[in-house]
C-alpha cells in the first residue's frame, strides 16, 4: 500500500479498490450493450466525475466522444447549497446526441435535475443518468439514476474522485469522512 497522511482521516472504508474495480466494469459491461450502435457522447460533471470517468470509459470500449461540464452547488461545505452554477460550459453542439452523463454521486439531486434540464434545453435527444454512488436517503428533487454503482447511506463519502474542501479526491477506495474533520 501507498504511503497516506489521509488515511487517518477516514472513519471507515466502505468501498476497496477491488469492488471499485468490479463495479466499474459491469457498469462498463451495461453500457455497452445499450449503447453499441449509438456513438454516445459522455459527459462527466467535473470536478467529482475525473476518475469515475476515466475508469469507466475504459471499461467501456465503445466508439464515443467525451465533453466535460462544470457544476457547483456546495461552497466548500458538506451540504448542497441548493443553487446550481455552471462553472465551466459544454464546449459543443449536442443536439441530437445520446448523453451519458458521469456523475460521482447523485445526494440531493440539485445537480442532475439541473443538468437534465439543461441538457434537453440544448436539444440531447437522449440523457442516461450514470452515477458511481447514490444517497437515496437525501434526495429534494424527483430524480433517479439509470445506472448506480453502489448505494451509501446518510454519510459524507470522499475519495476516487470526491472531495471534502478539494481534498481527498485522490484516495483509491470509498470512505467516510471523521465527522471531526469537517466541524473542525
Ligand atoms: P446534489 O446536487 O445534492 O445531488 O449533490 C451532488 C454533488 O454534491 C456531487 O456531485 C458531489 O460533488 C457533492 N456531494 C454530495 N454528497 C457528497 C459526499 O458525501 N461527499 C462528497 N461530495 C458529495
Ligand atoms: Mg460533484
Amino acid at each position: 500500500m501507498a504511503k497516506s497522511n489521509m488515511d487517518q482521516d477516514i472513519l471507515k472504508v466502505l468501498y476497496t479498490e477491488e469492488e471499485i474495480k468490479a463495479r466499474v466494469q459491469a457498469m462498463g459491461d451495461e453500457l455497452y450493450d445499450k449503447f453499441a450502435d449509438k456513438n454516445p457522447l459522455f459527459v462527466g460533471v467535473l470536478n467529482g466525475c475525473f476518475i469515475f470517468m476515466a475508469d469507466l470509459v475504459r471499461a467501456t470500449q465503445l466508439k464515443s466522444e467525451l465533453e466535460f461540464i462544470g457544476l457547483s452547488s456546495y461552497n466548500n461545505g458538506v451540504k448542497s447549497s441548493g443553487v446550481v452554477q455552471i462553472t465551466r460550459d459544454l464546449q459543443r453542439d449536442i443536439t441530437n446526441r445520446h448523453i451519458i452523463v458521469v456523475e460521482d454521486i447523485l445526494d440531493s439531486g440539485n445537480t442532475l435535475a439541473f443538468l437534465k434540464k439543461y441538457l434537453l434545453s440544448k436539444g440531447a435527444a437522449s440523457i442516461t443518468i450514470v452515477t458511481l454512488l447514490d444517497k437515496p436517503s437525501r434526495r429534494e428533487k424527483a430524480i433517479t439514476a439509470d445506472l448506480a454503482g453502489f448505494e451509501v447511506p446518510d454519510e459524507f463519502v470522499v475519495g476516487y474522485g470526491l472531495d471534502y474542501a478539494q481534498q481527498y479526491r485522490n484516495v483509491p477506495y470509498i470512505g467516510v469522512l471523521k465527522p471531526e474533520v469537517y466541524s473542525k
